[in-house]
Formats: structure tokens, sequence, C-alpha cells
């Protein structure tokens, strides 16, 4: 595995691969690797000849107030990590390099981006697609893999692709989960064993409308509200949102009869977390 720091050598190589005819998938990450970041590398591999991870903690997606300071570092262990994969490049540039100190331009997904996560962290989702705007043109990837634990960037990195014409696919993978359900996360990293077991809230919260909607119940605020009294029972978390949306514009949906994105947010501690569960439309089962 090559790692390559500099925008130019990455670019260069990227190009030379793409020239022999080979397809190019890459993994976009801010490091802290877990599983969740290994499934989307063996997608890659399934699906492209040449697999490009990047590592890079991207400061303008994080706010003010946020953990950009204390984001976990791991870049010695993550690159063990990706070369076990099977990953040819690893793209980790510096802050400097990524950002020229009078850089004035941003990606931004308008409406979308004040959706969900969004809406408590405003300019997250201008940051995160002006990075992967940069991280595709640098790397020019066929695919790019993305995880559903993050959904509200799903979509809005998957209209950003098709407003702007990027010529690539989106490739979405399913959510990694611990044993007992925790969607993996490098934030979990926060936790003490306390409150990883408060943090299972947010699985049983999803688990509790997906039964309800199994046994037929199809109405979104009935189910928003059995959500969040199953959140409010762990009084050690905070709620932030329990939202029924449709998965690509994030807007709220009345009934479920087509399916809909279920997601909460909720801070255990001061640590925010989220997970998501899709239900398909009840034609599909
Ligand atoms: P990061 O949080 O490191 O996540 C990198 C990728 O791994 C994202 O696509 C995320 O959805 C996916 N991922 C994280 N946890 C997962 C899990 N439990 N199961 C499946 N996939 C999981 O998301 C980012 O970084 C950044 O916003 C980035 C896209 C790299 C832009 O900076």
């Amino acid at each position: 595995m090559k790692i390559l720091s500099t925008i130019d050598d990455m670019r260069k190589a990227a190009r030379a691969v793409r020239r022999d005819g080979r397809r190019v998938g890459l993994v976009p990450t801010m490091g802290a690797l877990h599983d969740g970041h290994l499934s989307l590398v063996r997608a890659a591999r399934a699906a492209a000849d040449i697999v490009a991870a990047s590592i890079f903690v991207n400061p303008t997606q994080f706010g003010p107030n946020e953990d950009l300071g204390k984001y976990p570092r791991s870049l010695e262990r993550d690159s063990e990590l990706l070369e076990q994969e099977g990953v040819s490049f690893l793209f980790a540039p510096s802050v400097d390099e990524m950002y020229p100190a009078d850089a004035v331009s941003w990606v931004t997904v308008e409406e979308l981006s004040g959706k969900l996560d969004g809406r408590s962290r405003p300019g997250h989702f201008r940051g995160v697609t002006t990075v992967v705007a940069k991280l595709l043109h640098i790397i020019e990837p066929d695919l790019a893999f993305f995880g559903q634990k993050d959904a509200a960037q799903v979509a809005i990195v998957r209209r950003m692709v098709r407003d702007l014409n990027f010529a690539v696919e989106i490739v979405t993978c399913p959510i990694v989960r611990e044993a007992d359900g925790l969607a993996m996360s490098s934030r979990n990293a926060y936790l003490d064993v306390e409150q990883k077991k408060q943090a299972l809230v947010l699985h049983r919260s999803l688990g509790c409308v997906e039964a309800m909607v199994r046994a037929g119940e199809l109405d979104a605020e009935r189910l928003r509200a059995a959500g969040r009294e199953e959140i409010s029972r762990e009084s050690a978390v905070r709620l932030d949102y329990f939202a029924i949306v449709n998965p690509d514009t994030l807007d709220p949906v009345e009934d479920l009869s087509r399916g809909a994105l279920v997601a909460v947010a909720a801070y255990v501690g001061s640590t925010r977390l989220i997970d998501n569960l899709v239900i398909r439309p009840a034609t599909d089962e």
C-alpha cells in the first residue's frame, strides 16, 4: 500500500491506474477505523479493481464547540488495517495541503444541508460536501463508498453528485453494529462502560418503531412519539431528534406505506451519537 500525502502524488497515482483501464473505488474516512469503515473497503474491493482510502479529519465539518481537537487519531494502526484489507493507496493529506489559507470556495447542497444533523450542526454538511467534492476531483474514482450509518450524509452526497454531474457511482453500505446492537462509530471511543449501555437505547428505539410497523402501524406521528418515548426512558440520554423522513429529500413523511428513513440522534454525556433504520415500502416484502 502506498501512502500519499500530497494532492499531486495522489492525483498522479490514481490517473495512472485509470489509464490502465482499472476501476478505482474510493473509501473516504476520518480514520480511527473500525469494522464499519472496513466493510466499505471490502465492498470497494469486491466492486472495483483498485481501492483508494482517504484519512482526513476534516476541520470544516466540525462546529466551533465540537470535538475536532479530541477526535481520535491513529494513523499507524489505521494504515496497517487498510493494508491488510488490500487497499492500494491511502491518501492522508495535512490540513494545509487540503485547504490553502485563503480558500473561500465551498460546495453547498442547499435545503438538505439544514435538515436532520445539519439542523443541530450548522455548517457541518457544507464541510462534508466540500471535502468530498475535493476528494472526488483529486482521485476521480469510478465508485465511492459511504455508510448508511450517516443517512443524511448519503442523501446529501448523492444529491451533490447528481446536481453537479460528478462522474462517480455512489455506493451505500449497510450499518455495521457491535454484537449488542450499538452502531459502530469512531465516537464510541468517548463512551465509558456505563454510557455504552445507555447508548443502546438508540438502537432500541428503532427496534420499537420497526416492531410497530411490522404490526401494521403506518402513522409516522405515532411512530415518532413511540421512538421518542423509548429514548426518554433512558434518563442519561438527551434526544436531539427522532425523525421519520423521505430518505432522499429528508422531509418528514406522514405515513410509512411508501417506506421511510427512521433516524435518531442523541447525546450520551457530551457524545453525540446517531443511528437509523430504513423501512422498505410494504409492497417490497
Ligand atoms: P467517518 O465518520 O470516518 O466515516 C467514514 C465512512 O464510514 C462514512 O461513509 C460512514 O458512513 C461510514 N461508517 C461509519 N460507521 C459505520 C458503520 N457502523 N457502518 C457502516 N458504515 C459506517 O463520514 C465521514 O467520516 C466523513 O464525513 C467523510 C465522508 C470522510 C468526509 O469527511
